[in-house]
């Protein structure tokens, strides 16, 4: 009988993962704390005390003097390209395998989402696709920390010097990053993050968008407060209204904000744990024949695996497809997963639109994006790198187990 979790024998990983999120004392405390003041909500005109705290906490510790608390990683990217200006027929550069978010808070800014494929090795933005795709309508670029690694950040910034673009960092998957010592965030003009539940740092939902022009930071914060100016000042009062194109409410919670004050003592030992366990798996895999673990710039400084993700080539494992495989590695009690669509195949772009029009002018195609999402890149949650360093062999032994065995499958 075959040894295979999924043909009834024993699976390598019978104990229990991290579990996510880790909450203690801090967090229980915390929001205790908020209940009693009576001051739950976002603040109104001025941002709320556990806001304000948390803003210039979470801020200073990613290199920028301001952050706006918003609703989500969605809102906070919205925010940011209303912010920068963008609105209807501007062209704004994003990857095509991100989450969704990255692309569609370009369509709520009315602006049109111009896509570049990845590159085959790190699965992020492919630096050179993108000066490849600067047009004069071309207003800003959307670069995505993906898998514990990121796109080149220098080139990036180059093409927006030479073409005097905005760059909006989607850090969603990128607390605590750095590259060249300078942290995610603080490298473009925006930076925006998720506290979603499974993200890094998490209120269950939740969002910043930190920067260190000023400018920038008070309309984000008009934007997520209903127009209105912080520090005082109503909607219409001291903004052109060419500057600010629409306003919402995008406010987080005290009880949020007070929840990411707790989760962000933990972020900094939590980025060591998980970057050691990223390293470590990177090296066990890359000597099984057939898994690759995506590649991680060297100038990316700190890192850490949302999720992780390697590339599996079916034909060392006697030709069995990437799904198979997935589903025998869950068996083994090691939950994975494949990516999310490509934009490509996911944005919803209202038929006529412009957006639509240049997306079908364009006839692009992003082989690398597909080929990860069709057949090769096999995906890991990030709470699995929270524990030691047999846990990640754990890993390693299921792959090398179904390998053996593969023909078992077929
Ligand atoms: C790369 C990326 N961008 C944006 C988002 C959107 O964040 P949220 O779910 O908080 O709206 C996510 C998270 O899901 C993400 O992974």
């Amino acid at each position: 009988m075959s040894s295979l979790a999924l043909k009834g024998g024993k699976p390598i990983r019978a104990k229990e993962w991290p579990q996510w999120p880790i909450y203690g004392e801090r967090e229980l405390k915390a929001v205790e704390e908020v209940i009693k003041t009576r001051y739950w909500g976002g603040g109104v005109g001025v941002s709320g005390p556990k806001e304000a705290e948390f803003e210039e906490k979470f801020s200073s510790s990613h290199g920028c003097r301001y952050g706006i608390c918003v609703t989500s990683g969605t809102a906070a990217l919205h925010v940011a390209l209303l912010a920068a200006g963008v609105g209807p027929g501007d062209e704004v550069i994003v990857p095509a395998l991100t989450f969704w978010s990255t692309g569609s808070a370009v369509l709520m800014a009315s602006a049109i989402p111009v896509i570049v494929d990845v590159n085959p090795e790190t699965y992020c933005m492919d630096a050179d696709a993108v000066k490849d795709a600067v047009t004069d309508k071309t207003r800003a670029i959307i670069s995505v920390y993906n898998y514990g690694s990121s796109p080149d950040m220098d080139k990036l910034l180059k093409t927006c010097n030479e073409y005097n673009l905005v760059l909006i960092e989607d850090c969603a998957r990128g607390h605590g990053f750095t590259w060249r010592d300078k942290p995610a965030g603080s490298i473009g003009k925006l930076g925006c993050f998720s506290f979603q539940q499974g993200k890094f740092m998490t209120a269950g939902e939740g969002g910043i968008i930190i920067t260190n022009n000023e400018t920038y930071a008070d309309r984000c914060y008009a934007i997520k407060d209903c127009g209105r100016l912080r520090e005082g000042g109503m909607p219409g009062e001291g903004i052109e209204p060419s500057t600010v194109i629409n306003w919402y409410n995008y406010r987080m919670t005290q009880i949020q904000a007070a929840i990411l004050l707790a989760q962000l003592e933990r972020l900094w030992e939590q980025v060591k744990v998980r970057q050691n366990n990223q390293d470590y798996l990177n090296k066990r895999l890359r000597e099984i024949e057939g898994i690759e673990p995506v590649k991680v710039d060297e100038r990316l400084s700190k890192h850490h695996p949302w999720p992780y993700c390697f590339k599996y080539d079916p034909s060392y494992f006697m030709g069995l497809p990437r799904d198979k495989f997935i589903t025998a590695l869950r068996a083994e009690g090691i939950p994975c997963g494949k990516p999310h669509p490509p934009l490509h195949m996911a944005l919803y772009f209202p038929k006529f639109s412009e957006a639509y029009k240049r997306y079908v002018e364009s006839k692009a195609n992003f082989p690398a994006s597909e080929k990860a999402y069709n057949d090769e890149a096999v995906e890991l949650p990030q709470h699995l790198f929270l524990g030691a360093t047999e846990d990640i062999d754990d890993i390693a032994e299921a792959i090398i187990k179904i390998k053996r065995s593969a023909k078992d499958l077929l």
